[in-house]
């Protein structure tokens, strides 16, 4: 749309300036006191169909209304994020379940649920507590490494690969792919999202005829299989579904244990706590992945003339929902800038505002969040930052090239 009437904050949130230390809160808490809904105009390269800007909302309340309420704010309709190809194509986002609108999305996720239910994710705990044992102990005896090649990257990536099925001598390549799709603001990424996606997809639609031919006991062959109300997912859809798992699943979590790991090293009294009292871990968790807020936001596009936290939006309008501002919105989160491992009921947005949409994983998130902070906790426990912590400015999903850590040697378990 053009001339919104309301305010306009003259930010250009797609300039990563604003993101080279994380989220920008000071700048959500400005907005937040100013103007809780404002519009920033697009970047002049923006293709004219991307419209002229799109709104901003810092608030939680407003930021839930939005999220939950799929009739009127759209997430096909103009993708999920800011500009809407950002991701490769606005094409490609849709075929993905977090690009669809109901009923096709119901549709998906209802497959998607049966692999996902909390018995499942018990079942993994075996799995999850094996792999995150197998990479402390290979760096145990060294005494240094760099967490993220070492610890919060392999272990989600074999997570999500183990559950798919996919064979180990793949899994390079399907890291890097989904690395450089939701990568998308990272200026030395060596592949375009779009490339990246248009080879996970081949290699997905191949993996997925191999499963059809000889099933196997994992979920390409399980939702390969799957019947919804009667239906089966086509092959291009199942195919989406697999990139978005592991793009969803492997890059999230590795970012938000190393700053999460990173936040306790920076909050030596709180991570004594945890030492000395391991029972705090689930509750920590939900701090960490609130204080972290690994993915800053998610947009959505009013389908009608509309109105959120008292601001006309018109339809087509892009509506922005910062998530990263909600988790430090003080009407949401009481003192929302102490980290507090001992939060009680630590509501937060990370997983997203409480819509159909909300993270499909996060159980299995939470799970590996916990065991690796149980393990690190304990075999790692002197564990301090031996060099600068290295990330790409993004502002949609955080993204951490490296921490290098030291600790004091201990033994292979
Ligand atoms: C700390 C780790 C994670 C965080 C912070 C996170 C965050 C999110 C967020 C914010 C959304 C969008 C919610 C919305 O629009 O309402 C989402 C969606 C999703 N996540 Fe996660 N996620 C994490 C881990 C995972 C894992 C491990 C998986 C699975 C392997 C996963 C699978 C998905 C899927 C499939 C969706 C789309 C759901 C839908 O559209 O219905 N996520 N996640």
């Amino acid at each position: 749309m053009s001339n919104p009437a309301g305010y306009r904050n003259d930010i250009d949130f797609s300039d990563m300036r604003h993101f080279a230390d994380g989220p920008p809160y000071a700048l959500f808490d400005q907005l937040r006191e100013r103007a809780p809904v404002s519009w920033s105009d697009a970047p002049a390269a923006w293709p004219a169909a991307e419209g002229s800007g799109y709104w901003n909302l810092v608030c939680a309340a407003d930021i839930a209304e939005v999220m939950r309420d799929s009739e009127r704010f759209s997430s096909w309709r103009g993708g999920i994020t800011i500009p809407s190809y950002a991701v490769g194509s606005l094409e490609s986002v849709r075929a993905m379940m977090i690009g669809k609108d109901p009923p096709e999305h119901t549709a998906q996720r209802k497959v998607v649920m049966t692999a996902f239910t909390q018995r499942q994710m018990t079942e993994l705990e075996g799995s999850v507590r094996e792999n995150v044992r197998k990479v402390i102990n290979e760096v145990i005896e060294t005494g240094h490494c760099d967490f993220v090649a070492a610890i919060s990257g392999p272990l989600p990536m074999s997570m999500v690969a183990d559950l798919l099925g996919v064979p180990e001598d793949d899994r390079a390549d399907l890291f890097r792919w989904t690395d450089a799709i939701v990568g998308f603001n990272d200026p030395d990424s060596p592949m375009s999202p779009a490339d990246a996606l248009a080879q996970a997809s081949d290699y997905m639609v191949k993996l997925d005829a191999e499963r059809q031919r000889e099933p196997r006991d994992d979920l390409v062959t399980v939702i390969g299989q799957a019947e919804v109300d009667g239906h089966r997912l086509s092959a291009e859809d199942r195919a989406g579904l697999f990139i978005q798992l592991f793009a969803a699943g492997v890059d999230t979590t590795r970012a938000t244990l190393a700053l999460g790991m990173e936040a306790l090293i920076r909050h030596p009294e709180q991570r004594r706590k945890l030492i000395d009292r391991p029972d705090l871990i689930p509750a920590a968790v939900e701090e960490i992945n609130r204080w972290v807020s690994v993915v800053l936001y998610m947009k959505r596009t009013a389908t009608r003339d509309t109105e959120i936290g008292g601001q006309r939006v018109r339809e087509g309008d892009a509506i922005v929902c910062w998530q990263a501002a909600a988790n430090r919105d003080p009407a949401f989160i009481p003192d929302p800038y102490r980290f507090d491992v001992e939060r009680r009921g630590c509501s937060h947005m990370a997983f997203g505002g409480g819509g159909r949409h909300i993270c499909l994983g996060s159980s299995l998130a939470r799970l590996e969040l916990r065991l690796a902070i149980e393990q690190v906790l304990r075999r790692m426990p002197d564990m301090a930052l031996d060099g600068p912590v290295l990330r790409t400015p993004a502002n949609w999903l955080q993204n951490i090239k490296s921490m290098p850590v030291r600790f004091t040697p201990g033994r292979r378990e």
